[in-house]
């Protein structure tokens, strides 16, 4: 086996030393459990110093939760000498909720007394009922504050098993003490009846017969090349990163140009999101998923082998997490890997020779994705690489929207009938995308564009002035902002040490594409917790520490942890090695469309090179050859 790079996953092997260790040394009594065992990132001057082939220094991050005293530890062991390195006490954290305590917290509820009467009350057999123990948030309710609690959502799955939300049970939520395994207390806001329908997903007849066989033939293999995480494609050159929390995640992203790699990007990653539902009624204001950082969209990653998403040529990344034993487990081929034909990439016809000359190249993509299912929803994450230097993120999101029973012909002002007997609350979907930058090295600067029409006068005559303002964004409290169409605004990460040939800073720009802001009151409980929502961009100065824009344990967090504490300081920015996040709001309107299973929806942003290349990069792609488009 090739020796391991700094920046690779965890593997089995590493996983269960750093939990011997962490048994060993960690001082846990037998109740703890592991929330996660990941790479420890290492120190990017350590990173800098390796020299590849050689033995890198290895750290595991470990995270453990007692139940027994009700407390989260996290720390880091040494992968060559098995040494906890360090170890502490995270005052007042909760760790993530994990799988197996998932599964096991709709088992406490179904064993319940009051609950089973509730359910008995309803007509409907507890045993049969689907409780999803969601994270409880933090509302300040009394009783709830310092427990490591779970809200429950019930439905009654459907007989065909391909729907287990097919029915919800509306009003009912057990609410969970996940520590002493017990049931806290019964929300019960009064029984609506199950909906008619089971809400298959599958039709069973009528398929469409006219879909005639689609494939795609690289009869030469891909033009990509794989060593361990390390990618190279056409100029790309990038490593490629795993761990539970995150998912699929990026290092070292450069562009090869003039015979060396530029960097463009030390990490990318998704670094946190939250769902916040708009019903404020009975227990549904609870319903607010931090889907990464309270359950980890690693550690629910989709294996592909059970059924491929991709098509073409295909290499798989195998992807390892644990379960809350700290047992490693694997998910065989979680990651995919393919190129996509991807229309035009640049064309020209001079007319003005007979005959007429034309040139076009077509453009080609690397996508790198991966799919986490995460309760009711299903979401793609995919990570775009184009010839011309361009750089997409693109989450899919589809599954089933969550369903709340409510009487027939009545949803309520909260949301729109998905199906007889269900509504669909408006919700919306919020992903922070973190980047550190590295645009040709490490020490780069933020500007703002804005674009402005002028008044007609002297020197605009006819009214047609556009005027460019280019506005340094200095500090990380004036880089807080929110997108202008009026403006046409954008935000460039440049390199004030790195000029192109006019003299300029070299850069990459950061183009939003749809987005929305909340609506969530900035006092609510999860507008606290979720600070990064309000504003679509943010930037911090480096500091290794700062993963999460919602902290590192934003279960049950009163608050305030994540971008609003590390930007509190204000750091300088300018020359500085800076941190880009950028908030993606998906708003979403439940539609009977969306009903039983949601058609894929997207949300994207871009990265473009802005005075990066002199040129257009892909001056040097062959053009296509007519008999190939032709027929
Ligand atoms: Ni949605």
């Amino acid at each position: 086996m090739a020796a391991k790079h700094p920046l690779d996953p965890l593997d089995a092997v590493e996983m269960s030393f750093a939990v011997a260790a962490v048994h060993a040394q960690g001082g846990l009594d037998a109740s703890a459990w592991f929330e996660t065992v990941a790479l420890d990132e290492p120190e990017k001057a350590a990173l800098r110093a390796y020299t590849p082939g050689s033995p890198p220094n290895r750290r595991a991050f470990v995270a453990c939760y007692e139940p027994s005293s009700n407390r989260t530890f996290d720390g880091a062991v040494d992968l060559a000498s098995g040494k906890l390195v360090h170890w502490r006490h995270v005052p007042g954290a909760q760790a993530r909720i994990v799988m197996d305590e998932f599964v096991e917290g709709g088992r406490i509820a179904i064993a319940d007394p009051v609950f089973r009467a509730a359910c008995a009350k309803r007509g409907i057999d507890p045993d049969k009922v689907l409780v999803e123990p969601w994270a409880a948030g933090n509302f300040g309710i009394e009783g709830e504050a310092g427990e490591r609690l779970a809200y429950g959502h019930c439905w009654l799955p459907n007989d065909s098993g391909d729907n287990p939300y097919g029915r919800p049970i509306a009003n009912l939520h057990p609410v969970i003490d996940l520590r002493r395994r017990r049931v806290l207390r019964v929300d019960d806001f009064g029984a609506v009846p199950l909906p008619p329908d089971s809400g298959n997903i599958v039709l069973r007849d009528g398929l469409r017969t006219d879909i005639k066989p689609f494939e795609i033939t690289q009869p030469d293999g891909p033009s990509f090349t794989v060593e361990g995480q390390h990618v190279r494609w056409q100029k790309w050159d990038l490593r490629v990163g795993f761990n539970g929390r995150e998912g699929l995640h990026f290092y070292e992203i450069g562009y090869e140009d003039q015979g060396r790699v530029r960097p463009i990007m030390h990490r990318a990653s998704l670094a946190e999101m939250v769902v916040p539902y708009g019903d404020p009624t009975g227990g549904n204001f609870r319903r607010n998923a931090f889907d990464a950082g309270e359950y980890g969209v690693g550690a629910l990653v989709d294996a592909l082998a059970l059924g491929c998403d991709c098509l073409g040529h295909i290499h798989y990344f195998d992807a390892w997490s644990h379960d809350w034993h700290g047992s490693p487990k694997l998910a065989k081929n979680a990651i995919c890997m393919h190129e996509e034909d991807y229309g035009i990439l640049w064309k020209f016809s001079n007319t003005y020779t007979d005959p007429v000359r034309s040139t076009v190249a077509r453009s080609r993509r690397l996508v790198i994705s991966s799919f986490s299912t995460i309760g009711n929803y299903v979401y793609g994450f995919f990570w775009y690489f184009y010839q011309d230097g361009t750089i997409g993120v693109e989450i899919k999101a589809t599954g089933i929207p969550f369903p709340t029973g409510t009487p027939s012909g009545e949803p309520g002002p909260w949301g729109e009938p998905m199906a007889e007997g269900i509504v669909g609350h408006v919700h919306q979907h919020v992903f922070s995308l973190r980047f550190d930058m590295s645009v040709d090295g490490d020490r780069n600067a933020i500007r703002e564009v804005n674009f402005a029409g002028l008044p007609k006068g002297p020197g605009n005559p006819q009214g047609n002035a556009i005027v460019t303002t280019v506005t340094p964004l200095k500090t990380e409290q004036s880089a807080q902002r929110v997108m202008d169409l009026a403006s046409a605004r954008y935000w460039a990460v440049v390199n004030p040490n790195s000029l192109n040939r006019f003299g300029k800073p070299v850069g990459y720009k950061l183009v939003p594409g749809a987005n929305a802001l909340p609506y969530l009151t900035p006092d609510a409980p999860v507008a606290k917790r979720a600070g990064f929502m309000f504003k679509h961009f943010w930037v911090t100065r480096y500091d290794r520490a700062e993963l999460y824009p919602a902290g590192w344990y934003p279960n049950q967090h009163a608050g305030g942890d994540g971008l609003p504490a590390y930007t509190a300081s204000d750091r300088l920015l300018e020359n500085e090695n800076v941190v880009v996040w950028y908030t993606l709001n998906y708003h979403h309107l439940s539609r009977p469309e969306d009903w039983p299973v949601q058609p894929t929806v997207y949300a994207s942003m871009h990265w473009m090179p802005e005075g990066f290349f002199d040129r257009n990069p892909a001056l040097d792609v062959p053009p296509s050859k007519p008999a190939h488009c032709c027929d």
